[in-house]
């Protein structure tokens, strides 16, 4: 369609795309050319096997005819209409995800463009129902970008923009036990109890801060970047009271969580409660073309019956895009996806295990469906991360290029690594990527041991 020679791509990149979360000197991107099911392909032919679903978002695999040809058919017909007016696919869109919703209790919703622009509308619609200001987050958190999504965010992305984005945030600490500072001389304390210190803390928070004065809790259902934090049963269920006896809004961002990355359709399913407002995007469209939703209770909606909603998106519900998403959840309703990413949940539980019995680096591993993580430390005992907080290390470092050079895409983050595969992913395939992972992770025993 365009002409360019493959092996142009690159310089010609680097001299007119300015890259995201990147030093511009520093960028080296992979060309990529073609991707297909679990894998993709570079401009001179490498094979890459795809463990991060590109950016934990192309849940159903890559190169799905039936969403393609369903985008194309979307264009063809009708490629926009003005945020004003509706649509068959608008009509039909929002009606499939409001009944993807536990419970089907979030009746309406609104389409953005990703992730960060839902959490930022979600965070407009609870403080325009509570008529309060505050959002409570956690640290070990991102929420996206964009000024208000960053300012929920907890990690050290929101640091580096700090103090200008949206005031009235206050971070929480996570329910994390392999570092829970609340449990370094109890680290076996029953696992309710330990949910409920946190939620203990969680009420010490809303009372110090006044719960007239907090429209929402947002918080990742499951933890994603910041380390695939499963929250520990009762946990959830407690924040969900916490809401209900102070009018807080609770907001599940399952921007990353959802559509069948833990074996269910949305995350905070597997805990059986129904937040006021879920985030969404990525896995929505398994990617083929950017869209975020803000699905909520009727009640929310409501409080806007009479008021403006002072709002909007010039590509709310773009066509393309929500063709993309009805596509996507059909393939993933005909398929049985969600099914099968449950079944593999005890697949990749036993790979992880096995690899971590294997190998003195590895800390711990957790995941729950097809969301997992090894957690690389220099000490078993003392549990110091094989890299720092916020920082990379030589072992961390040579660890993802031997991943990379051997054919093996995975996001390496601080001292972690993630497995994130899409969702159609087989045993067969989780093996060769383990193989390479467990080759990588002899070489990373030997840096951080061997000299000792
Ligand atoms: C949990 C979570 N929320 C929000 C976002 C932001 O989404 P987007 O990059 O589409 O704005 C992300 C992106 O990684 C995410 O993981």
């Amino acid at each position: 369609m365009f002409e360019l020679p493959d092996d142009e791509i690159l310089s010609l990149s680097k001299e007119h795309v300015f890259f995201t979360w990147s030093a511009q000197s520093k960028v080296n991107p992979i060309a990529v050319q073609r991707a297909k099911g679990v894998y993709f392909w570079d401009v001179d032919e490498k094979r890459y096997l795809d463990f991060n679903s590109m950016t934990m978002c192309v849940n159903i695999g890559h190169g799905d005819e039936r969403v393609i040809k369903a985008m194309q058919e979307q264009a063809a017909e009708l490629p926009y209409a003005a945020p004003g007016m509706t649509t068959k696919i608008r009509a039909l869109a929002s009606k499939a995800v409001a009944d993807l919703t536990p419970h089907q209790a979030l009746t309406k919703v609104l389409f953005t463009l990703g992730g960060a622009d839902a959490n930022e509308n979600a965070i407009k619609l609870a403080r325009g129902y509570t008529g309060r200001y505050k959002i409570l987050a956690r640290y070990r958190s991102y929420h996206g970008a964009t000024a208000g999504a960053m300012a929920a965010t907890g990690d050290p992305r929101r640091v580096a923009w700090e103090p200008n984005l949206m005031t009235g945030t206050v971070h929480i600490l996570d329910p994390y036990r392999y570092r829970s500072t609340f449990h370094r001389t109890n680290p076996d304390i029953p696992e309710k109890e330990f949910a409920q210190d946190y939620l203990n803390h969680l009420e010490e928070i809303i009372q110090y801060e006044g719960p007239e004065t907090i429209a929402a809790i947002l918080m990742e259902s499951v933890t994603g970047t910041n380390g695939i934090i499963i929250p520990p049963e009762g946990y959830m269920q407690g924040v969900r009271a916490l809401c209900d006896k102070y009018g807080i809004i609770m907001i599940a961002d399952e921007v990353m969580s959802g559509f069948g990355r833990t074996g269910k359709w949305f995350a905070v399913e597997h805990w059986d409660v129904v937040p006021d407002i879920i985030t969404m995007a990525k896995g929505l469209t398994s990617a083929y073309a950017p869209l975020g939703a803000v699905a909520m209770k009727p009640e929310i909606a409501s409080a806007f019956d009479e008021r403006v909603f002072e709002s909007g998106l010039t590509y709310t519900s773009h066509p393309v895009s929500l063709a993309a998403a009805v596509a996507n959840i059909h393939v993933m309703k005909d398929d049985g996806i969600v099914e099968h990413a449950a079944a593999m949940s005890r697949v990749l539980k036993r790979m992880l295990t096995d690899l971590g019995e294997s190998h003195r680096s590895v800390g711990e591993v957790r995941s729950i469906g097809l969301f997992g993580i090894l957690e690389l430390v220099k000490d078993r005992n003392t549990r110091e991360p094989m890299a720092p907080w916020n920082s990379s290390s030589p072992e961390m470092t040579g660890l993802r290029k031997y991943c990379l050079d051997h054919g093996l895409f995975l996001y390496a983050h601080w001292h972690t690594v993630l497995i994130v595969p899409p969702l159609i992913i087989t045993e067969n395939q989780l093996k060769e990527g383990f193989d390479i992972l467990d080759k990588a992770l002899e070489i990373t025993d030997k840096a951080a041991f061997d000299d000792r």
